[in-house]
């Protein structure tokens, strides 16, 4: 048999045979080329501390852990305070109460994010109007956007994608400001990326994050809001506090998700264990954007607010933040480098900002985004396809954006954790 016929095999005698192929290579010397996106913060001492919080239930109901992460995180991102949620859409649905966004209010959201985004503000019955972004950091563009204000626009997001910041963030707050419209920031990507040293999140009036396990540090699910006006963090604060916890059934469900997310997106072993979890686990393996929000309807468990045992991983993730960007960094450094002497184009980074570059993003020739032979051609790993559509993974072409359109047919992600240079 040909090493091409074993290649199109999935698998032979139960063994995958692609990351077989892998192994053996790695075994040879050569270099580990099919990275995860996700959970690449999550190591040992995380799973020891997610083992025992599953044996723990009785501390499941504390508040004191939740109220030391927050706290922690509003020191480490310089804001004045911080909440936290199942989710960074969880934690914009409680910006849009504190905003006090009506339906009938039109707010302009970049036409590259996510479904769960949008949904936020359908659900509120606020309407959403979407800009187009610019092609240098993805995040909303200026002209656009100011083409679709009206008098009904109440506020605007302003995305920092994959990590990078915004390249018109500060023209859209000063002309915000100026019309008297609401800026929050969607630091979905960015936790820790800074513009002369103040981290994303704190120019606006909101700001939210997600600790959902691709992003910057992993819960698995979660997410932050915050703020630097009292008033909205009060009515933040009210928002959690009328929120419910998951149920001690979902909680577990997180945890050993969790675990399992690390098993099989991290774990040096997950070649050779990934099949037998997922048969182990799948019917209790969770999707961080399920079915129904794909289709744009509510789930049942949305809402809701993060109970102690995730506070108490996060607190452990938070301590690791700075070195693992600190990792992100360098291994950006060397994609500009890849990318440059091979003649694409690098993204940009805004003067006096500091990116986290959760992803590396560049526009891969036509017809070449799901081409993975190409990219492991060119760049020796397998590429992410973060955005999939402009409401991701939703597609919803629009006349208003054709950058996206273009991101969406052309932007590949290339991986800063768990690989090696
Ligand atoms: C840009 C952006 N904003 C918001 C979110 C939502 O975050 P979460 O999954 O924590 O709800 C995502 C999720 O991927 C995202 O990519």
């Amino acid at each position: 048999m040909t090493a091409v016929a074993v290649k199109k095999l999935k698998s032979l005698a139960g063994i995958p045979v692609a990351p077989a192929i892998a192994l053996c290579r790695r075994l040879a010397g050569g270099k580990l080329t099919y990275p995860e996106f996700g959970s690449q913060t999550v190591d040992m001492d995380d799973l020891i501390l997610a083992r025992s919080l599953l044996d723990s239930p009785d501390i499941w109901d504390d508040v004191g852990p939740i109220r030391r992460f927050e706290r922690q995180f509003a020191a480490w991102n310089g804001s004045l305070g911080a909440y936290t949620f199942m989710g960074g859409r969880v934690a914009l649905s409680a910006a849009i109460a504190a905003l006090r966004l009506q339906p009938g209010d039109e707010v302009i959201v970049p036409g590259y994010t996510c479904i769960v985004v949008a949904n936020a503000l359908i659900f509120s019955g606020v309407t959403v109007r979407y800009c187009d972004i610019e092609l240098g950091t993805y995040g909303p563009d200026f002209d656009s956007f100011q083409q679709l204000v009206t008098p009904k626009t109440r506020a605007v997001v302003v995305q920092h994608t994959y990590g990078l910041v915004a390249r018109d963030m500060e023209k859209i707050i000063e002309f915000a400001r100026s019309a008297g419209l609401y800026v929050i920031e969607d630091c979905a990507h960015a936790m820790g990326a800074s513009l002369r040293g103040i981290h994303v999140g704190n120019f606006g009036d909101i700001g939210f994050y997600s600790m959902e396990q691709s992003k910057v540090l992993s819960t698995f699910n979660g997410g932050v809001a915050v703020s630097n006006n009292h008033q909205l963090l009060e009515r933040i604060g009210d928002y959690q506090s009328q929120a419910p916890y998951p149920s001690k059934d979902r909680i577990r469900r997180l945890l050993i998700n969790f675990i399992l997310a690390y098993r099989l997106q991290k774990s040096p072993m997950r070649w050779m264990t990934s099949g037998y979890l997922r048969n182990k686990h799948g019917g209790d393996i969770l999707h961080s954007t399920t079915e129904t929000e794909i289709n744009g309807k509510m789930p049942a468990e949305y809402g809701q607010r993060m109970p102690a045992p995730l506070a108490i991983l996060a607190e452990n993730q938070l301590g690791k933040i700075d070195d693992y960007n600190k990792k992100r960094k360098d291994a950006a450094l060397y994609w500009m480098k890849r990318c440059v002497e091979k003649g694409f184009t690098v993204p940009l980074i805004l003067q006096d900002s500091r990116p986290v570059f959760l992803r590396f993003p560049i526009m891969a020739p036509s017809g070449r985004k799901y081409d993975l032979r190409w990219c492991k051609r060119e760049f020796g790993v397998k590429q992410g396809f973060w955005f999939t559509g402009e409401l991701h993974p939703v597609a919803r072409q629009m006349d208003t954006c054709p950058n996206a359109r273009n991101a969406v047919l052309s932007c590949i992600n290339l991986p800063t954790l768990g690989f090696e240079p």
